[in-house]
């Protein structure tokens, strides 16, 4: 087990993040609790920023917000100078309500609704990620109406299948995301682009999948852009003035888990680039990546009370926790593996193994299976790492459950940045009908 980013043990055999004491955190903010270490997030900003500096400057990096988007999340993307990738009205405005750089934000979506385009037009946003011919007629004619020009960029589905879990693949052939290079759907998607008059088609867009271990599919998609791109030049006259090459960057969940870091990655991207342009003779263009996870999943860490300890002698036993599939969805529906400390008890000698389960009524529900722990009682504190990414954006309120507060917390200070929701909360958008006004018992005759 790997402490990350500013964690430590402290002097009481407490885990601290950010030099907060995570079980001062519990006490005060309440459990669960997800807890980010700001430093982290911003190293991880910078790494991708000086990789970038250091091997092509006309660049950009673009934080794809679905992995983790609040309103103080868009203020620390912003203070680090990275561009914003929303995928829907609602990242949109958060976006938009954190007063984020208009400029730097793009647009994603297979399916923007026409309100969510209005929205993105009268906003100004710098770049919409069109993903259909659907969706290439309506923003034209959106944009007439609205007398509005837009940067656009293409999204191209390469053909490539990384090596990841296939819900989280995107660049293969049949796949609901984006144009397919094959068939020449793409290419007559160019076409309509540069007829529009009201879309200034800027480049290409093409993401194959996240959590990604392996350079090699970045680098052959690249190939496969670059074949079209020539083709396209060839027939059209028309050069892409962008490349955004998508996320994908994998991350270290576990100790079975071997990332490669922004900087090999940013080299080798840049590099396959440099060399593909060459050889079709093309002009290099700006480049854009779309890090989510690598962003601000391991600067994540979710605190749980333990609550029932339940023994089946040679069989297993279950720690519960006051949390689970409600605010990581991720085990039940990835069968991710996560890591964790009893993080009131970081300076014992782990002595057995235990499943951390979940409070939701599913036996699905389960965090970690075989945690090597010490003596685990009632009321300690599990901190389960690397929750940054896809778990607060993915959260629900499965068995009512309140979904937790979020804090940043940053050299020994701790900053609530979500509050946690209330049962209140949990009803505000719950209505009676009249007809359901009366709470007296229907007799069986009446039924
Ligand atoms: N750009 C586009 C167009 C994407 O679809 C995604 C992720 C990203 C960028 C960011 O990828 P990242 O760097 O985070 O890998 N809920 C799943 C992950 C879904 C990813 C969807 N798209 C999970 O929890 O693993």
């Amino acid at each position: 087990m790997e402490l990350r980013g500013t964690m430590g043990i402290n002097g009481r055999g407490h885990l601290e993040i950010g030099g907060c004491d995570v079980v001062d955190l519990a006490a005060r903010f309440g459990t669960p609790l997800y807890v980010f270490d700001e430093e982290l997030i911003r190293g991880q900003c910078r790494a991708y920023q000086k990789a970038f500096a250091r091997h092509y400057p006309h660049s950009r990096t673009i934080y794809a917000g679905k992995a983790f988007l609040t309103l103080a999340m868009c203020r620390l993307i912003a203070q680090e100078g990275l561009c914003l990738d929303v995928v829907s009205g609602g990242e949109l405005y958060t976006a938009l309500a954190a007063d984020f750089p208009r400029e730097r934000i793009y647009f994603h979506g297979n399916n923007k609704s026409r309100e969510e385009l209005v929205m993105a037009l009268q906003a100004g946003i710098g770049c919409i990620v069109v993903d259909n011919s659907f969706e290439l007629e309506i923003l034209d004619r959106l944009c007439e109406k609205l007398g509005r020009q837009v940067d656009i960029l293409l999204r191209v589905t390469p053909g490539v299948e990384a090596h990841t879990h296939t819900y989280i693949q995107t660049g293969q052939l049949d796949s609901k995301f984006g144009f397919p290079l094959a068939q020449g759907i793409a290419r007559e998607a160019v076409r309509t682009a540069l007829e529009a008059r009201n879309l200034n088609l800027r480049g290409l867009h093409c993401h194959i999948g996240s959590q990604i271990f392996e350079l090699e599919s970045f680098g052959v998609t690249i190939g496969i852009l670059y074949h079209f791109l020539k083709e396209i030049r060839d027939e059209l006259g028309w050069t892409a003035a962008e490349l955004n090459l998508g996320g994908g960057l994998g991350i270290k969940y576990s100790r079975d888990d071997s990332p490669i870091s922004p900087e090999e990655y940013i080299a080798y991207l840049v590099e396959s680039v440099r060399e593909n342009a060459a050889m079709c003779r093309l002009d290099l263009p700006l480049i854009s990546v779309e890090p989510g996870r690598s962003i601000v999943g391991e600067a994540g860490t979710t605190l749980y009370r333990v609550g029932a300890v339940k023994e089946l002698p040679g069989i297993r036993k279950y720690i519960t926790v006051d949390g689970g599939m409600g605010d990581n969805p991720r085990v039940a529906l990835y069968q991710a593996v996560y890591e964790a400390m009893v993080a009131n008890k970081a300076d014992k000698q782990k002595t057995q193994l235990v499943s951390v389960a979940g409070k939701c009524c599913e036996s699905g529900d389960m965090l970690i299976w075989d945690l090597e722990a010490p003596e685990v009682a009632p009321g300690d504190i599990l901190a389960v790492f690397c929750t940054g990414a896809y778990t607060y954006s993915m959260a629900s309120n499965y068995n009512r459950l309140p979904r937790p507060a979020v804090v940043f917390v940053s050299q020994g200070s701790a900053d609530l940045v979500v509050r946690r929701e209330t049962y209140a909360t949990l009803i505000a958008n719950d209505v009676i009908p009249f007809r359901l006004e009366s709470l007296e018992a229907r007799s069986v005759e009446q039924a």
